[in-house]
């Protein structure tokens, strides 16, 4: 039984797609509401239907441009509360300034945690996300959060391949945990690469390998692709190793600027990503494939919605 009235999804304007698709896991309509700009660039958003007591989710994940719809997230819970809704779940796929989640240098903003205070603040009562860049993110929060992987359905895209002699890649120390959960799903080894950031911009650089990948096939995995320079670096880097065919994963595809070229003309055999973010035509090139996370998000909701567990969807 429901412990709050009827479930409502709403979707701001960073991804309708995947709101659209979350509806139809559920057998419900998208709520009807609207978003959009002034032409003196501040946002407007007015929920169009009852949404008293209702069991509100709002889909939203923190898209490019990351401040505007980070901005129209908070304006759309303010509405919500205002509108008295029964409960307020923010359904963020991607929450963006997760890199800066740690004072690492000098007089820096924790950004990551400016964010959770912010969404706290406006009225959410719960978040519902996929893959943080690092899970303390999930402290950053006073309100009960959960956190899906897509780490599961990367794998199984690539179980049902039964490629030969597979091991398993983290493009940096960082990514080594999402690279052990991974290949203990395919059941294969790990390496490790070290990489280097060349100042605050994007650039990056695989320094040395940690591991063997000499004549087997190495599948790269990272939480994101920005610039894509992590994973071609990481990939010379294989090839120059000894590596068969290289492939990666991601579970966020930023795909950044000249991201798409650079990827498709790389050593990288195929990138599997998935939708937490949109992918637009323009970034879409012949090696790219992306997979729903619809279903798993939908089924969080369901269970959210209806107490009972999330964390059984990871079991075995
Ligand atoms: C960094 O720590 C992240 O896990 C990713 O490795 C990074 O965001 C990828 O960025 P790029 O594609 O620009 O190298």
């Amino acid at each position: 039984m429901a412990i709050f009235e009827d479930l409502r999804v709403f979707s701001g304007n960073a991804h309708p797609e995947l709101a659209q698709q979350i509806c139809s896991y559920l057998g419900i309509t998208l709520g009807r509401s609207e978003a959009f700009k002034f032409s003196n660039d501040e946002t407007f958003v007015k929920i169009l239907e009852n949404v008293r007591e209702k069991d509100v989710f709002l889909i939203q994940p923190i898209a490019v441009p990351v401040n505007d719809n980070l901005i129209e997230l908070l304006i759309m819970i303010d509405a919500m509360r205002r509108a008295s809704a029964g409960r307020i779940t923010t359904v963020i796929p991607y929450y963006a300034y997760g890199r800066t989640d740690k004072k690492d240098q000098p007089r820096v903003a924790i950004t990551a945690r400016l964010v959770a205070d912010f969404i706290s603040m406006a009225g959410a009562d719960r978040v519902l996300t996929m893959n943080l860049h690092a899970g303390q993110i999930q402290g950053f929060f006073n309100i009960p959060l959960d956190e899906l992987s897509a780490i599961p359905l990367l794998a199984n895209n690539f179980k049902e391949r039964n490629l030969d002699d597979l091991v398993v890649v983290a493009p940096d120390v960082g990514a080594a945990r999402r690279a052990r959960n991974i290949a203990d799903l395919l059941g294969a080894p790990i390496a490790i690469i070290e990489k280097q950031r060349l100042g605050n911009d994007d650039r990056a650089e695989a320094v040395s390998l940690i591991g063997s990948v000499e004549g087997r096939n190495a599948l790269l995995v990272d939480d994101e692709i920005l610039t894509g320079g992590t994973m071609v670096s990481a990939a010379g880097l294989l090839k120059e190793k000894g590596a068969l065919d290289v492939y990666c994963c991601a579970v966020h595809p930023l795909l950044s600027g000249t991201a798409p070229e650079l990827l498709r003309d790389s050593e990288l055999k195929e990138v599997v990503v998935t939708d937490t973010l949109p992918v637009p035509q323009e970034k879409q090139f012949g090696d790219l494939k992306v997979l729903s996370v619809a279903s798993l998000l939908g089924e969080a909701i369901h269970r959210i919605h209806s107490g009972l567990s999330v964390g059984a969807m990871f079991e075995h």
